[in-house]
């Protein structure tokens, strides 16, 4: 049964956070780790299926929760990794937890990318600072199943060389021929081999199919009129470009109202949303 059976299931509460255990945390930047859990209970555990996009609310006990993407591939059974940025109480409180802690997990929530439509054709991902967290779990979902796609573009942008998130396994990637890789920084350093400037800049150095290509987006809100805009002139589809809505988010599961998108909630409606809905979503973008 999965996860969301059991909360349609009479009696089974979906505010009842499942106890996790941290199995696993990486330091990734000055305020970004990448923690891993593990689910305690194993009926649970094994009903934890998602596409990549969905989200968890994270509780810390005694502190509260957080809305948090997954960032790791569905295929990662019985894991769950979230790149968590030390923004608040929640995010700080769980930066202060260690390998073996307890904190509790309700979801997965939401809708994600449309991983099954998009088989059978080239995607672009493109990503601003910590807009990489979702967008992680599609690149390493496409990697299961590599055979299946055409091109794949990935253009990742942070603010400079530090707060590149994944370096380890962006570095390795650079050298793939299977995935088509360019970072870069609004300030380099010494350190820094790649591009410099904003992520829209690299749009001139890629090609793109248009009738074939999905293209999948997260990052600041700022950045996302930018990349509709290069992706447009590049005539893909609207309905084949799809993004991440961050909003403020409390029940996760449509009750609370907090997330209103127009007339969605983000929470259950998204929070990815291809271009053409997005439109006719007031104040969405
Ligand atoms: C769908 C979704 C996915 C997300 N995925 C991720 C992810 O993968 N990784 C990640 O790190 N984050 C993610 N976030 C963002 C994360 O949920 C927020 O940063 C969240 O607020 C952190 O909770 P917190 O309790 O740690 O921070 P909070 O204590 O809520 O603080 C967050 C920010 O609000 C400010 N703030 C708090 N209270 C006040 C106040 N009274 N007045 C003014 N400012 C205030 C804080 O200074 C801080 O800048 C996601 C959010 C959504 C909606
Ligand atoms: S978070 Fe409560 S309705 Fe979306």
């Amino acid at each position: 049964m999965t996860v969301a059976n059991m909360y349609k299931e009479k009696g089974s509460n979906p505010y009842r956070p499942w106890p996790a255990r941290i199995t696993s945390i990486i330091d990734l930047t000055e305020n970004e780790r990448l923690f891993e859990l593990r689910i305690i209970d194993e009926s649970v555990r094994e009903g934890f299926q998602f596409e990549s996009g969905p989200f968890v609310e994270l509780s810390i006990f005694g502190v509260g929760e957080a809305p948090i993407s997954i960032s790791s591939a569905p295929s990662k059974q019985g894991f769950i990794e979230l790149c968590v940025r030390n923004a608040g109480d929640v995010t700080g409180a769980l930066h202060g937890k260690k390998c073996g802690d307890i904190v509790g997990v309700r979801g997965p929530f939401g809708r994600g990318f449309p991983f099954q439509e998009m088989k059978g054709h080239d995607v672009l991902l493109v990503a601003g600072g910590l807009g990489i967290a979702p967008l992680k779990s599609l690149i390493n979902h496409i990697h299961d199943d590599r055979h299946d796609f055409g091109n794949v573009s990935i253009l990742y942008g942070a603010r400079d060389p530090s707060e590149i998130l994944f370096r380890y396994q962006f570095d390795m990637w650079k050298h793939r021929d299977d995935f088509d890789l360019i970072l870069t920084v609004d300030e380099a350093d010494e350190t820094w081999g790649d591009e410099v400037g904003r992520v829209t800049a690299l749009f001139d150095m890629i090609d793109i199919d248009p009738d074939n290509t999905y293209g999948a987006i997260c990052g600041p809100p700022v950045m996302y009129r930018f990349v509709i805009d290069e992706m447009r002139k590049k005539e893909m589809d609207v309905d084949k470009i799809y993004m991440s809505f961050e909003r403020r988010m409390k029940c996760g599961i449509g009750k609370c109202g907090h997330c209103g998108v127009g007339h969605q909630y983000a929470c259950i409606d998204g929070p990815v949303f291809n271009y053409w809905e997005a439109m006719n979503l007031q104040e969405a973008i």
